[in-house]
């Protein structure tokens, strides 16, 4: 490894083990570790997605509400697959260092994510610190929507993986196709109750913190919707703050702070071995 990953990765190791407050701030790449795919670019995306290739359709052609409207089993093919993957897919050993961490060094801590696929949940994150910015795949609400409820997503979803179409609906209680509580591309009937309820948590939360000695460690945000990327540079703005940028390839950071080119695992791994030498 190269004389300033090292150094990067005992930075980073240094001040996690000085703080108190750890927001973790997470991109589709955080999943990448655990076998999912992320959706860097046209590419990426009909690289995880080759049937939407042949349909001649990118990512935000596919995360579209009008399909929830027009062609609902269309609309569910993608987003149906995607919550039987999430549903079997086991988070990969660095969420465990990060759980080690809060709980062993006793940090008050904080997920913030653009990812759709509840893995920090399943983790065993704890659900009431944890924003999820653009929803969740595992909640629905109505197409309409006739009313603000979100409820669960409990459908068992069977894809024709030739045409993308789900074989199976969810509805709303007005009767109309539910879809996925995600903040679609060009989406304007989004229900954003519940993750309102979850940036007000973390208002509160960073209020509470104030004048901790702070880290927001981020891996896996791109630069394609760069909201994640955005957020973590806001967060770390505060005094006695240091932001850790993990990601293989888009890692440039502001002056000062740490950035580390490696894959989030490898990275977690690294900087749990330094702190054990501090
Ligand atoms: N799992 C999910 O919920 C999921 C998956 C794909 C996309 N999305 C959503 O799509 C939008 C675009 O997503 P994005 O900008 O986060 O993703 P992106 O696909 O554009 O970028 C992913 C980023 O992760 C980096 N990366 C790749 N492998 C990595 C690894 N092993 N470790 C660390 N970093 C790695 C890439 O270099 C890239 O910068 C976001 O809203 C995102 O939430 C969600
Ligand atoms: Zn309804």
């Amino acid at each position: 490894m190269p004389e300033t990953v090292q150094r990067g990765i005992d930075e980073a190791a240094r001040a996690i083990a000085e703080a108190q407050t750890l927001i973790i701030t997470s991109g589709a790449g955080m999943g990448v570790d655990s076998g999912l795919p992320d959706f860097r670019g046209p590419q990426g995306f009909w690289k995880a997605y080759p049937m939407y290739e042949n349909l001649g359709l990118g990512f935000t052609d596919a995360a579209n509400p009008l399909h929830f409207r027009q062609d609902p089993p269309f609309g569910w093919g993608f987003y149906g697959h995607r919550t039987e993957l999430y549903r079997r897919t086991i988070p990969h050993q660095g969420f465990e260092l990060l759980r080690h961490w809060i709980s062993s060094r006793g940090l008050e801590a904080f997920v913030v994510t653009s990812n759709v696929d509840g893995q920090f949940q399943k983790a065993g994150f704890d659900e009431s610190r944890i924003l999820e910015v653009h929803g969740s795949i595992h909640h629905l609400q109505c197409t309409a929507p006739c009313e603000e409820r979100i409820w669960p997503n409990e459908e068992d979803f069977q894809i024709d993986l030739k045409s993308m179409r789900s074989r199976t609906l969810p509805h709303c209680r007005c009767g109309l196709v539910a879809r996925p509580n995600i903040l679609m591309f060009a989406d304007s009937s989004w229900v954003s109750g519940r993750t309102d309820t979850q940036q007000r948590r973390l208002e509160a939360f960073i209020e509470g913190q104030r004048g901790a000695r702070q880290v927001v460690l981020e891996m896996g945000a791109g630069t394609s919707v760069p909201t994640i990327r955005w957020m973590s540079e806001q967060l770390s703005k505060v005094s006695s703050s240091s932001l850790v940028r993990i990601n293989p390839r888009e890692n440039e950071v502001p002056p000062g702070q740490i950035r580390l080119p490696l894959r989030a695992l490898d990275a977690l791994d690294r900087i749990d071995r330094a702190m054990a030498r501090l």
